[in-house]
């Protein structure tokens, strides 16, 4: 049994949705990609900041965590470089991968052939566990002191107007399994995933294009669990409680927007076995005098979604 005084620190960010740093050839703009690409030019790539991820980054790494969970979209539109790009990145800022854990999000399913050819797993092959097979590797379990680590792949590839999320019911088995173990006794468990477990009420379409199929087979699943479950993808700060989950969402790594629930930011998390003991955001402001760029700030203990909120 771990002690009871034992603590570790999770660092938490998300969704790097970096500039594209080469050229994508014409042939490989067709169809959904192309679509992407012109998001990219049009609208992300005016507050995806490139610069101001990598201070972040550089800043979550001197936190020296006993594990940093990346909770997907890790590229935008699945394409090999783009891998080797934050490849270059998260081992430049320091980051080990023995002390990191790295899920797929949407875009790292972007197309069915990304999809198809497992290109997150190829490319970020080195932050995943040695020999990870995709099939039989999620979730993803890492014990880790006084918690149990679990991290979900929630992402399949959609159509051009999709970016929701599927709960596989063979890795909501094993996850159940994990939690029955006995490494799970006298451990805190802790949930990570790219899409979040839960719809938006009255937003039916919205859960539809952007929400997370099967959300219900997940929580119905986790019943009577007491847990923290960590997610990305609505690019804002959420936290709300469902049952004995504690849900929180972290913005995107890379996104500079001027608002406190959307700016670029990091979760750092201490835990012991019975728990969550403190949950602090990490906000990165690019544009603020040198000494008050970064901001730290307590989690409160819900933050509502904002149902009207941007992708
Ligand atoms: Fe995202
Ligand atoms: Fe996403």
């Amino acid at each position: 049994m771990p002690p009871t005084g034992d603590t570790i620190r999770i660092c938490h960010f998300s969704d790097l949705h970096l500039p594209l740093q080469e050229r994508v050839p014409l042939h490989r703009l067709m169809g959904k990609r192309g679509l992407g690409y012109a998001n990219l030019r049009i609208l992300r790539g005016k507050t995806h900041k490139l610069a101001a991820f990598e201070a972040l980054l550089a800043r979550a790494a001197c936190e020296k965590a006993d594990l940093t969970i990346i909770t997907g979209d890790v590229a935008n539109l699945a394409v090999e470089f783009e891998y080797a790009f934050i490849d270059r990145l998260l081992r430049g800022s320091g980051l080990d991968p023995a002390t990191t854990m790295v899920l797929p999000g949407n875009h790292d399913r972007y197309t069915m052939g990304s999809d198809l050819r497992s290109a997150f797993e190829t490319g970020m092959r080195d932050w995943l566990p040695p020999g990870f097979d995709r099939r039989a590797g999620y979730p993803i379990v890492r014990v880790l002191g006084p918690v149990l680590v679990m991290g979900l792949d929630t992402a399949v590839w959609r159509n051009a107007i999709r970016s929701s999320g599927h709960v596989d019911p063979v890795q909501v088995e094993r996850l159940r399994a994990a939690l029955r173990s006995d490494e799970a006794k006298y451990r805190w468990p802790v949930i990570a995933l790219h899409h979040p477990p839960f719809c938006r009420e009255g937003r039916l379409l919205r859960d539809y294009r952007s929400g997370l199929d099967g959300a219900s087979l997940l929580t119905n699943s986790l019943e009577g669990t007491h847990a923290t479950v960590l997610h990305g993808h609505l690019h804002e700060l959420s936290r709300r409680a469902m049952g004995g989950l504690d849900v929180i969402g972290v913005t995107s790594a890379s996104n500079d927007r001027g608002d406190a629930k959307l700016q670029l930011a990091y979760h750092l998390y201490t835990f012991n076995r019975t728990g969550l003991l403190s949950a602090v955001a990490v906000r990165h402001w690019p544009d603020r005098p040198a000494a008050d760029r970064f901001e730290r700030a307590d989690l409160p203990h819900e933050v509502p979604v904002n149902t009207k909120g941007v992708l």
